[in-house]
């Protein structure tokens, strides 16, 4: 078999994962977060961030410092959170990345109310290839539109 096609486990994959970056799922989440909230002030809060994930403030100053630690963010204790150059880029990409995969599911035809939820739970798992492919790919969709009428009526139009 080639090597490209060698499996893994489900385990497998986010140790590799976690091997190269160094990122948990869960600081992912923090760190699109902090981004989405940075942007215009250019800072945020814990407060404000633990508000906005819906966790406590004490569980958002864990993985901050877990993410100051790693060299993303700058934070002082009672402090402000600022993102590192680091930070800014690959905030940016988790962004997008939670960007993309919402807007495919959306113009697919996902049910609405499962959008959001598939999207926080695919997200982590995803190459920057498969991101990059399934960006293309609703781009094609949303440039041709007859194609995407094509595909509805092959689903049986529930979302017409
Ligand atoms: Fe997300």
């Amino acid at each position: 078999m080639k090597k490209n096609r060698e499996f893994h486990t489900f385990r497998g994959y986010q140790l590799q994962k976690e091997g190269k970056r160094q990122m948990t799922a869960s600081m992912e989440d923090y760190l699109e977060m902090i981004y989405r909230l940075s942007q215009n002030e250019g800072y945020v809060r814990v407060q404000q961030l633990a508000d906005h994930l819906h966790v406590q403030a004490p569980s958002a100053t864990k993985i901050v410092q877990k993410l100051a630690a790693a060299g993303i963010l700058d934070y002082q204790k009672y402090g402000l959170i600022q993102l590192t150059e680091k930070g800014k880029t690959m905030g940016k990409y988790l962004l997008e990345r939670h960007t993309v995969i919402e807007n495919f599911l959306r113009i697919i035809g996902v049910e609405e109310e499962l959008i959001l939820k598939d999207t926080e739970m695919i997200e982590h798992h995803l190459s920057t290839s498969a991101v990059q492919k399934i960006k293309l790919l609703y781009q094609f969709l949303k440039l041709n539109q007859e194609i995407l009428a094509l595909f509805k009526q092959f689903t049986g139009g529930e979302d017409e």
